[in-house]
């Protein structure tokens, strides 16, 4: 039995918190969580009200700059980043080098990295101003990005961004538009996949963000920093659950499953749990969920599917878990993750492109973070401690005495 004590003898104040479920990574003015009261504030702004009246790219700039821009500032902001949007032709090779059958998130961690490969003119974390247009490339390409990722995984030509349409419509433009068929983008769809993005435009210090900020600690360049931050994205207790919730609605099939799986959840001895529900920090419902929910009702309503099984599924999932003891006592609620999926899926998009879209929504709060980050001058390498249970000091033995 390892000697905690006489072994970290000369550690100094030494906190061990595994997860970090009760310890502050850093300090920051951008987004604050009442997870108790089920509060999201982007710089003071209530999360209901600026997916109710603001817009992706108005948020954007609140992230970034601190306050909501003037008329004049916004349209500058917007026509910056609608500048951007293009992709260098000869980046068009990255993609190429992936398996067509490549998960767009694979590509997506390769191709952003890679941007630190191409743009070395907005490497230079130490100048402001490549720092600002590393900032305006990053959200400006990220959905070019992502489109041409799962343009490449169909096996269908990729699609140039458009400059005279708005951020949510481009994208839809770039995934969904073929050259053999003129393809209008629906303001309604576009609404709601804007919707999307401000929704999980910022979250503080979640694991992709604080993936972002270790990696940037060291100096590392921005387009390092976000290709590891979409990585720590991936993962299905993280980014990955809204593919994830898809793929388990879809599994239940109809409510009468729903008490079998409802149980699975609850048994210690099976590693099932349900996706899309419980968070780190919201003890109570997930703001941003609570205006998904009725994104959902809007777009299947918009697209005459009244019927949708798996939307069926969940709202009944949702409410018998509500009704559970289990769920109340852990106080698990839906998540943001709960209802995206079926929006994303109506507008027609595989589960494989939920965690992209997710990646490239919180690619603005990542920037952000990493800027405030680098601005502050206390800004030192996160090097995180561990406490170590392995073997103590012993000797050396040779091969043949072992
Ligand atoms: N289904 C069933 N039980 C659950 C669930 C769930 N979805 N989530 C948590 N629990 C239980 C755990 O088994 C644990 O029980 P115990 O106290 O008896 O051991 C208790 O609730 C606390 O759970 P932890 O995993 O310790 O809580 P943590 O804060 O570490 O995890 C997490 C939060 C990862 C989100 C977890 O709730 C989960 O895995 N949810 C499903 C995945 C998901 O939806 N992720 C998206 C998160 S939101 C986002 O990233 C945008």
């Amino acid at each position: 039995v390892v000697d905690i004590r006489k072994l970290y003898a000369n550690a100094g104040v030494f906190t061990y918190d595994p997860g970090f479920t009760s310890t502050a990574s850093c300090d920051s003015t951008i987004t604050f969580i009442d997870g108790g009261k089920g509060e999201l504030l982007h710089r003071g702004y209530p999360i209901d009200q600026l997916a109710e009246k603001s817009h992706y790219l108005e948020v954007c700039y609140l992230l970034l700059y601190g306050n909501l821009p003037s008329a004049a500032e916004l349209e500058t902001f917007e026509t910056t980043i609608t500048r951007h949007t293009m992709i260098h032709e000869q980046m068009h090779n990255f993609f190429r080098g992936f398996r067509r059958d490549a998960h767009p998130m694979a590509t997506m961690v390769g191709v952003v990295g890679a941007m630190s490969a191409f743009y070395h003119d907005s490497t230079d974390i130490s100048d402001p101003r490549q720092r600002e247009i590393a900032t305006h490339r990053l959200i400006a390409k990220m959905p070019t990005i992502a489109a041409m990722a799962y343009k490449y995984s169909i096996g269908q030509p990729f699609v140039y961004p458009r400059n005279d349409l708005d951020y949510a419509s481009n994208f839809l433009h770039m995934c969904f538009s073929v050259p053999s068929e003129e393809y209008h983008v629906n303001p309604i769809l576009a609404r709601a996949m804007d919707r999307i993005f401000t929704l999980h435009a910022d979250h503080e210090q979640n694991a992709s963000t604080s993936t972002v900020r270790l990696a940037s600690s060291s100096g590392a360049n921005p387009f390092a920093c976000i290709a590891a931050g979409i990585a720590c994205l991936w993962g299905p207790a993280h980014g990955g659950a809204n593919q994830a919730c898809l793929e388990m609605l879809a599994q239940i099939g109809t409510v009468d499953h729903i008490p079998e799986f409802i149980s699975r959840a609850k048994d210690k001895d099976d590693p099932f749990r349900l996706m899309g529900f419980g968070h780190r920090v919201y003890k109570n419902f997930d703001p941003r969920a609570k205006v998904m929910k009725q994104s959902a009702d809007e777009v299947l309503d918009l697209l005459g599917i009244e019927d949708n099984p798996k939307l069926q599924v969940a709202k009944e999932l949702e409410k018998q878990a509500l009704e559970d003891p289990y769920f109340a006592e852990k106080k698990l609620f839906p998540n943001v993750d709960f209802y995206s999926g079926i929006i994303l899926e109506a507008m027609g998009f595989p589960t494989s492109m939920f965690t992209p879209i997710f990646a490239l929504s919180r690619t603005v709060g990542w920037v952000s973070q990493w800027k405030e980050m680098i601005a502050d001058p206390q800004n030192k390498i996160g090097r995180p401690r561990q406490l170590y249970l392995g073997d103590t000091s012993r000797d050396y033995v040779d091969i043949e005495n072992r």
